[in-house]
């Protein structure tokens, strides 16, 4: 065994890890989250800009949930993967909007998941109500099979 033969075997491993860790996130495409609410990204332009739907599983209304538009930015400065983002439902169903701010991550076995925190800010009838008007939580959002 030649003593370039250890070196190299090091540098092979390096780089698959190197590999796996490096692979790209895209927020392109249908996302499923915890609560079963689903998403479908359409395009991402050069600025980070992008748009999609949204139909949530759930509501803090009584009216009936119906899709409503997405409009997001993705975090273009870092090229190492794995980029921040932010988007913003409109909900057509309610007075209320949610903002989500998110990172996409790769797991070792290539699949991607969305880490997100939201805000809900409903709509109250006065300023003494405004204490109770946001809701806080997480989603974590997994690729949907694509069919
Ligand atoms: C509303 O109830 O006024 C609009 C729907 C809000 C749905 C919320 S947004 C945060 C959380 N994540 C979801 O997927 N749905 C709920």
């Amino acid at each position: 065994m030649g003593q370039a033969t250890p070196f190299l075997l090091v540098l092979s491993l390096a780089l698959g890890a190197h590999g796996l860790s490096d692979k790209k996130c895209s927020l392109i495409g249908q996302w499923v989250n915890d609560l079963g609410s689903t998403m479908k990204i359409l395009a991402v332009n050069s600025n980070g800009d992008f748009s999609g739907t949204y139909l949530t599983a759930v509501t803090a209304t009584t009216n009936k949930i119906q899709e409503s538009p997405l409009q997001g930015s993705l975090q273009r400065r870092n090229q190492k993967g794995q980029p921040t983002f932010g988007f913003t439902v409109n909900w057509t169903f309610s007075d209320s909007v949610t903002v989500f701010t998110g990172q996409c991550f790769v797991h070792e076995n290539g699949e991607e998941v969305l880490k997100t925190m939201w805000l809900l800010r409903s709509r109250v009838n006065n300023i003494e109500n405004d204490w109770k008007a946001t809701r806080v939580g997480i989603n974590i959002f997994t690729r949907m099979a694509s069919k």
